[in-house]
């Protein structure tokens, strides 16, 4: 039997990473599958040379398309290549990508066992498509690693079995533990010009995908910009799109902000530990914040990810450019509070991954 480390899209790779490290070295055979869901330099393979992963043995390459349409060229490439490759598989796939949803599904039709790392997290709001993958992911699954209490009360809430439960803790901060060592600080970290200053991120589809989710950007972007200077690292989608609904000389001309390409991994975490606040829709990005102990305004109603709020540095803001104004200005006179690091977000998460996998089927 061999252990798929399945990874496809720019957040699968901090996950699976420090996982593909351990297996190398307690000599468990597994196999790194890239799906190619993403696929340019600064989405994909810098990201790889960051975090020092081998190349992939297998790439099934099936770039963009409709959500229907990349899921549906990952599930047959994938179904080839275990077909071809004629053995047993585990297959462990992690956080809530299309690539995640595809790979569980054909694993689960060959009766092989899946196991999802990050299972659980759940923000009830099912117009996000990450919602949905996780959902039957996590259905599709014989083994739940989870990464905190709340992700493990969601999943007994639907009635899983206890016994498929193991609480592991965040994989991503191994990552992050490891690049923000000494040994590994590449002398690539990215130089901004001023000492405070504001990161934005924005790519879901729901802020990004139409000219009235733009529009609510490039407000909290103008109003943020007169507290601090921002940098944002944009996103391919995002760009596309400011220029398809003819904003995109709108938002270069707001003053203070400075529209950069996507970042490798090494430069964009070098960016965020310096800032000031980070505004993002992202979900691995209100995980990083919390560990780095730097506010993070989440531009989103939900979050899968509450233990950020419970725990961490997290608030969610919506669109509430209020609330932002307040939380820019607690963070301006030093009152913004942030609270502990969530238990098990330590750098240990991959060793107790493995530990699982092997307790189960090895
Ligand atoms: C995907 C994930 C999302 C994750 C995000 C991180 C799903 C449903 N969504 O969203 O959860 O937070 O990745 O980035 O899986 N594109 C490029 N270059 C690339 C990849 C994509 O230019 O290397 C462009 C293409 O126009 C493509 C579009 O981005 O059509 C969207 O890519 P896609 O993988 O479908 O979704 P993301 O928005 O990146």
């Amino acid at each position: 039997m061999k252990v798929h480390v399945i990874a496809g899209a720019r957040p699968n790779f901090m996950k699976v990473a420090p996982i593909i490290t351990v297996l190398e070295r307690r000599e468990i055979p597994h196999i790194f599958v890239h799906t190619g869901q993403h696929y340019d330099y600064l989405m994909s393979e810098v990201f790889l040379n960051d975090l020092g992963l081998r190349r992939p043995d297998v790439s099934l390459e099936v770039g963009s398309g409709s959500h229907a349409k990349q899921t549906a060229a990952v599930m047959q490439k994938y179904d080839e290549f275990l077909e071809t490759d004629g053995h047993p598989a585990i297959t462990l796939v992690v956080g809530d990508v299309n690539s995640t949803l595809a790979c569980a599904l054909v694993s689960s039709k060959r009766n092989f066992p899946v196991v999802h790392v990050e299972a659980g997290l759940r923000s009830y709001d099912r117009t996000m498509p990450e919602e949905i993958n996780r959902l039957i992911v996590d259905e599709l699954s014989d083994l739940l690693l989870t990464p905190s209490p709340d992700a493990d009360e969601n999943l007994l809430k639907e009635a899983r079995h206890t016994g498929k439960i193991v609480r592991v803790g965040n994989v991503m901060i191994d990552s992050l533990v490891h690049i923000l060592s000494p040994v590994s600080t590449k002398d690539r970290s990215f130089k901004p010009v001023t000492s405070s200053y504001a990161v934005v991120t924005a790519h879901r589809p729901s802020n990004v995908d139409s000219p009235a989710g733009l529009r609510k950007l490039l407000t909290v972007l103008s109003e943020a910009s007169r507290r601090f200077p921002i940098i944002f690292p944009i996103h391919p989608r995002a760009k596309a799109n400011l220029q398809r609904f003819g904003l995109y000389s709108e938002f270069q001309s707001i003053e203070g902000l400075k529209v950069i390409d996507p970042l490798g991994y090494v430069e964009f975490i070098s960016l965020i530990k310096e800032a000031s606040v980070i505004l993002t829709d992202s979900g691995g990005i209100q995980e990083e914040a919390s560990y780095l102990k730097i506010p993070c305004l989440t531009l989103r109603d939900t979050t899968e990810r509450p233990i950020t709020i419970s725990s961490g540095s997290n608030r969610l803001v919506g669109w509430n450019v209020e609330m932002i104004k307040l939380h820019l200005d607690e963070i301006a006179n030093g009152t913004f509070e942030i609270r502990e690091v969530p238990p098990l977000w330590e750098g240990k998460a991959s060793e107790r991954i493995v530990d699982a996998i092997v307790e189960r089927y090895f």
